[in-house]
C-alpha cells in the first residue's frame, strides 16, 4: 500500500515554504556567483546524457529539503511498491508494471502469485518474429505482394508513444512505410487511405481494451475498406493483427487470435509504448533496434531504482517541478526538444503527464487543498523561438522548461547542427540571466542612438532574466538513449505523483465527456427537436441539424 501523507503537512513542506520565503527574489546572476554551482547540480548518466540543472531558482539547501520531502512523503517504498508488481494503482486495483516489459534482468515479478517475465519474454519473442517476417517480405497480402504499408490504429497511449518513436527514430527505419490514425473524425482515416493499396497494407489494431470508440470505429472503417478490395473476410487474417489485452473483442471484430500480440492490465495506456503497443515500432526499426529502446529505459530504471534521490536524475527533475509547481505557483512548464525527430515528444509528456496527474483528489479520496500536476506543452526548437519564446522571456507568467538536445547530428550538413544548437544554448543563458538595463542602454547609444531614443526603446529591449531551465544534453539520439529519456520523463512523473498523494495511473477524467457523447450520439439522427439537454447544448445541436 502507498503511504498516505499529505505533502504541505510534513515538516519539509513547512520548512520550503520558509525557505522560499528567504529565497524568492534570488537572481540566477548571483548564485552563479559559486563557480562550482554546475558541478554540484549537474548529473551524468552513463556518459551519454548530460543534465545540468544549475539555471534554476535554487540552491543546496533548498535541494536538500525538497529531498527530505521525498523521504517524508514514502517515495523509496513507493519505487519498491511499483517495481515489485504491489496495485498501487488502487481504483482499478492493478499493479503498475511498465518496467516489467523492459525488465532485463533474472528477477521474477509476481502478480497474483503469477510470475509475469515469462509472459513478457513470449509476446516479445512473437513481436520479434512478426517484425522479422513483415521487413523481410516473407509475411505477404491476400494476392501474395508483401507488405509495405503499416497502419497503426489506435488513441491516446495506443496512438502517442509509438508515433513519437518512430518519428524520433525514423533515421533507423527500414523500407516500411509508417501511418498513424487516432482521430474519429473521419478526415485522419480518409486521408491516410486515399494514398494506400489495400493489397500491400497491414493494420495494427491499437487498443488496451478493444473498446475506444475512436479506434474501434476508425479500425471497421479500415475493414470495409479492406473488403471492399478483397472480397473475402478470410482474407482479413493477413491484414489486421490487433495489439490489446482483451481476447473476447479481438475475436468479435474477427481478428485471428493468432495475430494478437497480448500486453496486461498492468501496463497502463500511456506507459504502454515497451508492450506489444510498440510493435509498429519494431516495424519501423526493427525489432532489435527496438529491444535497444527497452534496453535504454531498463538502465534508467536501474538508475532511478538504485540512486539515493540527490543523484538520481528522474527524482531531481521531479522535485525541481514541485518547486516550481507548489511554491513559485508556476502553471505551465514547457519541455522544447531542439531535435526536429522530436517533433510529438511533448504531445506525448503532455498525456504521459497531465492524464497522469491531472488530479485533485488525494489518496484518501479528499479534495486536495495544494496544487498537483502542471500544464505541459511544448514544440521543438527552434521552431518555438519563433512562436512563443517572446512571452517565456518577457511575459508576466514564470515558464520553467526543458531544454532537450544531442551533441551529433543525425543529419549533419553543413553548419546546421552548430547553428541549432548555438540556440540551444543562448536561449538557456538569455532567459537565466536577462540583458540589464544599463547593458540596453550601452548598445544602444553604441548603435548611435540620441538619448532620447534611448530612453523611448530602453524599456522594451531590457531582459529581467531569471527564468529556470533544465538544459538535458545527450551524445546522440539512438534507441537506447530514447529509451533512457522516455523512462527519465515517466518517472518524474510518478514521483510527483507520490508526493502530492494522489494516484497518477487511472484517468476517470475522460468519463464524463465519453459518456454524454454516447448519450448525444443517438439525438443527433433524425429531424426530432432536442431539449433533453441545457439551453446552451440543445441549441447547437439544433443548429447542427439544421446544416448537417
Ligand atoms: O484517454 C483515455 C484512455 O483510456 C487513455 O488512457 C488511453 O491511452 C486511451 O484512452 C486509449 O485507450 P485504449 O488503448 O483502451 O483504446
Amino acid at each position: 500500500m502507498l503511504q498516505n501523507i499529505n505533502p504541505t503537512k510534513t515538516k519539509s513542506w513547512k520548512n520550503l515554504n520558509k525557505l522560499f520565503q528567504q529565497f524568492e527574489g534570488t537572481q540566477l546572476k548571483e548564485l552563479f556567483l559559486n563557480e562550482k554551482r554546475v558541478k554540484e547540480m549537474s548529473l551524468n548518466f552513463q556518459n551519454d546524457m548530460f543534465l545540468d540543472y544549475s539555471k534554476n531558482l535554487l540552491n543546496e539547501e533548498i535541494l536538500k529539503e525538497l529531498v527530505n520531502l521525498a523521504n517524508e512523503t514514502g517515495l523509496k517504498s513507493a519505487i519498491e511498491q511499483m517495481f515489485k508488481g504491489e496495485r498501487i494503482n488502487t481504483t482499478e486495483n492493478r499493479s503498475v508494471l511498465h518496467t516489467a516489459l523492459r525488465n532485463m534482468s533474472d528477477e521474477s515479478i509476481i502478480v497474483d502469485g503469477h510470475d509475469v517475465m515469462p509472459d513478457v519474454k513470449n509476446v516479445l519473442e512473437k513481436m520479434k518474429i512478426f517484425s522479422n517476417d513483415v521487413v523481410n517480405g516473407d509475411w505477404t497480402g491476400f494476392t501474395g505482394k508483401a507488405i509495405s504499408n503499416i497502419v497503426n490504429i489506435g488513441i491516446g497511449g495506443s496512438d502517442l508513444g509509438p508515433y513519437m518513436v518512430t518519428e524520433a527514430l525514423k533515421n533507423y527505419k527500414n523500407r516500411l512505410n509508417m501511418y498513424y490514425v487516432s482521430n474519429i473524425d473521419g478526415t485522419h482515416i480518409s486521408e491516410v487511405l486515399k494514398d494506400l493499396d489495400p493489397e500491400t497494407t497491414l493494420f495494427l489494431v491499437a487498443s488496451k481494451t478493444f473498446t475506444t470508440q475512436e479506434t474501434m470505429t476508425n479500425a471497421f472503417t479500415a475493414r470495409s475498406w479492406f473488403l471492399s478490395s478483397a472480397k473475402d473476410e478470410s482474407f482479413v487474417k493477413k491484414h489486421f493483427v490487433a495489439l490489446s489485452t482483451n481476447k473476447q473483442k479481438v475475436e468479435e471484430f474477427g481478428i485471428d487470435i493468432n495475430n494478437m500480440f497480448p500486453f496486461w492490465n498492468w501496463v497502463g495506456g500511456r506507459y504502454s509504448l515497451c508492450s506489444a503497443i510498440g510493435l509498429s515500432i519494431s516495424l519501423s526499426i526493427g525489432f532489435d533496434n527496438f529491444q535497444e529502446l527497452l534496453t535504454g529505459a531498463y538502465e534508467m530504471d536501474c538508475h532511478f531504482r538504485k540512486s539515493d534521490f540527490s543523484e538520481n536524475m528522474p527524482v531531481i527533475l521531479a522535485l525541481i517541478g514541485i518547486w516550481y509547481n507548489n511554491f513559485y505557483n508556476c502553471e505551465t512548464e514547457a519541455i522544447l526538444p531542439y531535435d526536429q525527430y522530436l517533433h510529438r515528444f511533448s504531445a506525448y509528456f503532455q498525456q504521459g503527464n497531465m492524464e497522469s496527474n491531472g488530479k485533485s483528489v488525494d489518496r484518501n479520496g479528499h479534495k486536495v487543498d495544494y496544487q498537483t500536476g502542471p500544464i505541459i506543452w511544448g514544440e521543438p526548437g527552434t521552431n518555438g523561438q519563433h512562436a512563443f519564446y517572446q512571452l517565456i522571456h518577457q511575459g508576466t507568467k514564470m515558464i520553467p522548461c526543458d531544454f532537450i538536445g544531442f551533441a551529433q547530428s543525425l543529419n549533419p550538413i553543413g553548419d546546421h547542427h552548430d547553428k541549432l544548437m548555438s540556440n540551444f544554448f543562448a536561449q538557456t543563458q538569455a532567459l537565466a540571466f536577462g540583458k540589464s538595463q544599463e547593458e540596453v542602454r550601452t548598445e544602444l547609444s553604441e548603435k548611435g542612438l540620441s538619448e532620447k531614443e534611448i530612453n523611448l526603446i530602453t524599456p522594451f529591449k531590457i531582459f529581467d532574466g531569471n527564468k529556470p531551465t533544465n538544459s538535458i544534453l545527450i551524445k546522440k539520439l539512438t534507441p537506447k538513449t530514447l529509451g533512457s529519456l522516455i523512462a527519465l520523463y515517466e518517472h518524474k512523473i510518478f514521483v510527483q505523483g507520490i508526493i502530492w498523494n494522489i494516484l497518477s495511473f487511472d484517468q476517470w477524467g475522460v468519463e464524463l465527456g465519453k459518456e454524454l457523447a454516447n448519450k448525444i450520439l443517438d439525438d443527433l439522427s433524425g429531424s426530432t427537436q432536442v431539449d433533453s439537454y441545457d439551453n446552451s447544448t440543445n441549441e447547437l445541436i439544433s443548429v447542427y441539424k439544421k446544416w448537417s
